[in-house]
């Protein structure tokens, strides 16, 4: 596979990029959506409780036909129907239709009730108990995880945020400061730039690096991700698209595309 395993602070490893299920609904449409990453490579899943599609999203791993091993699932606490995450895990659980999932993320820190300390001694408790093989965060930002690691017996083994051009400037300290911690960064809405801001500034160099490699806009901005040493969470509805995202690890990217790119998403604010 194109996109390497990136090894987690607590021996587990990842694919790096994953398949993501928040905007795909719910019916067979999900279902297949599913089936249909997981037959062109994709080995990530990621979902959440607030997407309202586990079942759909177990359902399209069943089909797949993979077995258990061979998909890393992703899902989150999101805090949904005012359930607590004891709670929430084993719905979860029970809606992939799993005996544990390989990552498990609070999906906020507003949803961290009531303090960091407690709810992350809840996600420990969720890991030595075998229902998630590893637990992080998503959307904490420094101090979050600076509440977090001072009373955490387990660190979070991912931090699952948003990462494209235009906001790297603003997240670049909280991507050192995982690095640092040894904490995994996931990217969420890489594709920003194409999706909900088309015409900005960093098209012009992620169109001129496309050009000059025969590569999709798509495929620069999930190398950029790859580039920042993050996982990327992407999701399409096309078949040959997935296909181009997984490509899209093999792109050469010159420090100076990175930094053209970088240059560009800067200009933006
Ligand atoms: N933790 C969090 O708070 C959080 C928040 C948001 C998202 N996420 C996760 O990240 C996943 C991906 O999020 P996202 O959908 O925002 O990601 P994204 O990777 O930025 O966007 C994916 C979308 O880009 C479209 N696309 C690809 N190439 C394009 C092009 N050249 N022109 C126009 N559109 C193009 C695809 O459409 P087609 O289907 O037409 O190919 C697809 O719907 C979610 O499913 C979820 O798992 C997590």
């Amino acid at each position: 596979m194109p996109w390497d395993l990136v090894k987690l602070n607590d021996g587990h490893t990842m694919p790096s990029i994953a398949f993501g299920t928040w905007t795909l609904g719910n019916g067979q449409g999900p279902i297949d959506q599913v089936e249909q990453a997981l037959s062109v490579g994709f080995e990530h899943v990621d979902t959440a409780q607030a997407y309202r599609n586990e079942a759909e999203a177990g359902q399209g791993i069943k089909e797949s036909g993979l077995s258990r091993s061979d998909v890393f699932i992703t899902t989150k606490y999101s805090g949904t129907g005012g359930l607590d995450v004891e709670t929430s895990i084993d719905n979860s659980l029970k809606n992939l239709g799993v005996s544990y999932v390989d990552l498990y993320l609070i999906h906020s820190p507003r949803l961290a009730t009531p303090d960091i300390p407690t709810i992350w001694s809840k996600m420990e408790k969720i890991k030595a108990d075998g229902k998630a093989k590893s637990i992080g965060v998503s959307n904490f930002q420094v101090q979050h995880l600076e509440t977090l690691l001072n009373s955490a017996k387990v660190k979070p083994a991912a931090n699952q945020i948003l990462l494209h051009p235009y906001v790297y400037k603003s997240q670049a300290p909280l991507l050192e400061y995982c690095a640092k911690n040894n904490i995994v960064v996931e990217a969420y809405s890489a594709l920003i730039p194409l999706t909900h801001q088309p015409g900005g500034p960093v098209d012009k160099p992620v169109n001129a690096i496309a050009s000059r490699l025969s590569a999709k806009p798509e495929q620069v901005l999930l190398a950029w991700v790859k580039a920042k040493g993050a996982v990327a969470v992407t999701t399409s509805s096309r078949k040959d698209r997935l296909q181009s995202y997984l490509s899209a690890a093999d792109l050469e990217l010159t420090n100076e595309d990175i930094e053209s790119i970088d240059k560009a998403g800067a200009r933006s604010s």
